[in-house]
Parts: structure tokens; C-alpha cells; sequence
């Protein structure tokens, strides 16, 4: 019994070491190139900017590394992730996800809409509730990987779906697991949903 608790134990160790390993504090300094689209702190001052400040690490070390690999396709940032190595990323996602999430406020035309398709879908259409994965407060589940998404600016988070929807973005694995999402979603939904999603806690 002791033999298997140990082992349990060191091997959670070992998954848990595998999840941390970038330092927050050197991932701050990289971050200067960063800090002109997505903010200091990671709260971005457009609304087609991403806000990275308390996204999951797992998420941000994926999409930095298939950024500068070109599976998935940001044209305006590949100057500044082209040089990077994989320690760089780590610490760069170490640093963003160290810091407070911003929030933001839903206009109260987007909630009835918004609300009822984040958390309970729609069965009809066959689209799961958003909060099955992304969770009821819309901060994700950090080690799955599924990113946070409450606090976003609306704008990024419309284009997305839009751009999943079209096969613009297809990063999101063989299992197409957000793609056939936001397939099944009208303009009228994501624009609604997406709004939800900014002012969501
Ligand atoms: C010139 C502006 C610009 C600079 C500089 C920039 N980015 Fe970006 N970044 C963007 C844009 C625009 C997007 C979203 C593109 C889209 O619509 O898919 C993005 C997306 C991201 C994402 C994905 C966010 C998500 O929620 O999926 C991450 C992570 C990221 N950037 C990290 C970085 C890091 C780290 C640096 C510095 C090494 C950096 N960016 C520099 C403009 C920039
Ligand atoms: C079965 C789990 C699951 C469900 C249900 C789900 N998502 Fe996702 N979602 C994901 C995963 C995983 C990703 C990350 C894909 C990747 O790695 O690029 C994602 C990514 C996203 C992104 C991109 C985030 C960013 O920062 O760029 C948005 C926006 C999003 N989902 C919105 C939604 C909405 C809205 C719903 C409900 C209509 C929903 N999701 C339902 C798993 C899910």
C-alpha cells in the first residue's frame, strides 16, 4: 500500500513538473517585444488584441509555439516569435498566466442570448454548452488545456469563432473539437455569445 502511494506521489510530482516550467520573472523581461500589442501586464489595449493576463499556461505555451510555427497564422506577430526557443515560451506563458485577469462587462442586450448558449448550448443545433469545457465562470480548466475565456475583449473572441468556423484557424487538434462548434453557430450567436463571454466571472 505505502509502495503505491509513493509511486502515485512521485509520479504527480512528475506531471505536475512537466506543467511548470517556465519562470514568471525571466518570462517579464522577454516580454517587452510583447507588451506593445498585448500590453505590459498582458492586457491588451485594442479590441482585436488578445488579453493574455491569467490565461492558462498549457493553452499559452500551445498557441505561442504553433504561432511561430505557422500552424496557426498571425502574419503581424511572426517577427517578434520567429527567434524564440522553447524556454523562452515557457517563460513568456509563465509570466502572462502569473498575472490578474482583466474583467470586463457584458451590454445587457447580449445576456439572454449569450447566457443560454454558454450554459446550456443548443441541443437542436447539437452545440454543447461552452461551460462544459470553458467552465460555469468562463476561467477554463488550466490543465486540460481548455483556455479561459471570461474577461476577453469581444472582438477578439468573435473572430475566433468566425475564423474556426471558415477553417481559418484549425490549431485546435484532429478531433476539430472547437471547429465543429463553431460551425454549427449563426453571426447573430457568436456576436451574442462573445459578448457574454467578456463580462463573464
Ligand atoms: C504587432 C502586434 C503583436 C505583437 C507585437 C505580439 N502579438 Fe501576440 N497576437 C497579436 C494578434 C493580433 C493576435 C490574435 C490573432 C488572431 O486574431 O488570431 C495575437 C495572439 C497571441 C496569442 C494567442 C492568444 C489566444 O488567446 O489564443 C498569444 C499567446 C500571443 N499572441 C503571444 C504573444 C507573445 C508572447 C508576444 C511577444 C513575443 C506577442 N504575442 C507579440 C498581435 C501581436
Ligand atoms: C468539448 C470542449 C469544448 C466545448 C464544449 C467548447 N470549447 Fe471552446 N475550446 C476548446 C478547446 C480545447 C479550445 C482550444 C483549442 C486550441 O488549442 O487552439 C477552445 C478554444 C476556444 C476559443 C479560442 C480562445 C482563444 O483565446 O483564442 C473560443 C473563443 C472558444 N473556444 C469559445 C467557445 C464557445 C463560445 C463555446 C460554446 C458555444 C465553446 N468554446 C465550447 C474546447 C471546447
Amino acid at each position: 500500500m505505502k509502495k503505491v502511494i509513493l509511486t502515485l506521489i512521485i509520479s504527480l510530482g512528475v506531471t505536475g513538473v512537466a506543467f511548470a516550467k517556465g519562470d514568471a520573472a525571466a518570462g517579464k523581461s522577454k516580454a517587452t517585444t510583447c507588451a506593445a500589442c498585448h500590453g505590459a501586464t498582458g492586457v491588451s489595449p485594442a479590441p482585436n488584441w488578445p488579453n493574455l493576463a491569467g490565461q492558462g499556461e498549457r493553452y499559452l505555451i500551445k498557441q505561442i509555439t504553433e504561432i511561430k510555427d505557422g500552424d496557426r497564422s498571425v502574419p503581424e506577430m511572426m517577427p517578434f516569435v520567429s527567434a524564440l526557443t522553447k524556454q523562452d515560451i515557457e517563460d513568456l506563458a509563465a509570466f502572462y498566466a502569473s498575472q490578474p485577469a482583466p474583467q470586463g462587462a457584458t451590454d445587457a442586450k447580449y445576456v439572454s442570448v449569450g447566457e443560454a448558449l454558454y450554459r446550456g448550448g443548443d441541443a437542436k443545433k447539437g452545440i454543447p454548452a461552452c461551460s462544459s469545457c470553458h467552465s460555469p465562470t468562463g476561467k477554463g480548466n488550466f490543465l486540460a488545456g481548455f483556455p479561459s475565456l471570461a474577461g476577453q475583449k469581444s472582438d477578439y473572441t468573435a473572430k475566433q469563432l468566425r475564423d474556426l468556423r471558415e477553417g481559418d484557424r484549425t490549431n485546435d487538434g484532429d478531433t476539430k473539437i472547437m471547429r465543429t462548434i463553431a460551425e454549427k453557430m449563426s453571426n447573430k450567436e457568436i456576436e451574442a455569445v462573445s459578448h457574454y463571454i467578456s463580462g463573464l466571472r
